[in-house]
């Protein structure tokens, strides 16, 4: 599983870039408006740290205007990824750009129905995001489960990518489910590392190794 941050600020990921495990940034319109500076010199700065795709969201409803900002983001970068809202004008102006080789990250996505019809308008990713799901007392990873299921029964090969992800259960649980890719928060990442027994561990073997070498 292709390991994302899902964040716009740079210095987080220059450091998860130094982890030498990132594959991929997505961002938001949320989280390019917590940087300072502009949106579009902080995506210019974050395609020139991470070389994998790199998600930047349009803000238009309508097809037109889609597709007009779609064509302006792809000039940043090489690996700019358009994010579109899964909405009927989302769906068509993906079909437009899919089809036209630019790729697209269907996004705002909270049913199998919704990820069915975004492989079929040629998506590269889709992005069920599963915390919000979690938020409302419905089960985010059950919707995984199902994607997985889909996608593998007509080979689909739109890449699942788990968003909205809130703790590293959400990591291990796509994993084991077969997702391609999970966007993590910066601070989800650090809590993969940590294991109380990998400390205490630690401290044992050098406390040991102190004995025999005074
Ligand atoms: O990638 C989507 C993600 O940014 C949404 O996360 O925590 O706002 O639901 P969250």
């Amino acid at each position: 599983m292709k390991f994302f941050i899902d964040t716009a600020n740079l210095q987080e990921i220059r450091e998860s870039a130094e982890l030498g495990i990132l594959d991929g940034v997505t961002t938001n319109p949320t989280l390019l408006s917590r940087e300072a500076g502009d949106p579009f010199e902080n995506l210019k700065k974050i395609c020139e740290v991470v070389s994998g795709p790199v998600s930047a969201e349009v803000i238009a409803t309508d097809v037109k205007g889609m597709v007009r900002e779609a064509h302006e983001l792809v000039r940043i970068a090489e690996n700019i990824v358009i994010k579109l809202p899964t909405t009927k004008e989302g769906v068509k102006a993906c079909k437009i750009l899919s089809s036209e080789g630019v790729q697209v990250n269907m996004t705002l996505v909270f049913s199998a129905a919704q990820a069915v019809l975004v492989a079929r308008a040629g998506a590269a990713f889709v992005s069920p995001f599963v915390g919000r799901i979690d938020d409302v007392s419905s089960d985010g990873m059950r919707l995984i489960e199902q994607i997985v299921q889909i996608y593998g029964n007509y080979g689909f090969e739109t890449e699942i990518l788990v968003a909205s992800v809130r703790h590293p259960m959400h990591v291990v649980q796509a994993a084991l489910m077969g997702a391609d890719i999970c966007t993590i928060p910066y601070k989800v990442i650090l809590q993969l590392f940590k294991h109380p027994l990998t400390d205490v561990g630690i401290e044992r073997f050098l406390s040991d190794w102190k004995k025999i070498r005074r």
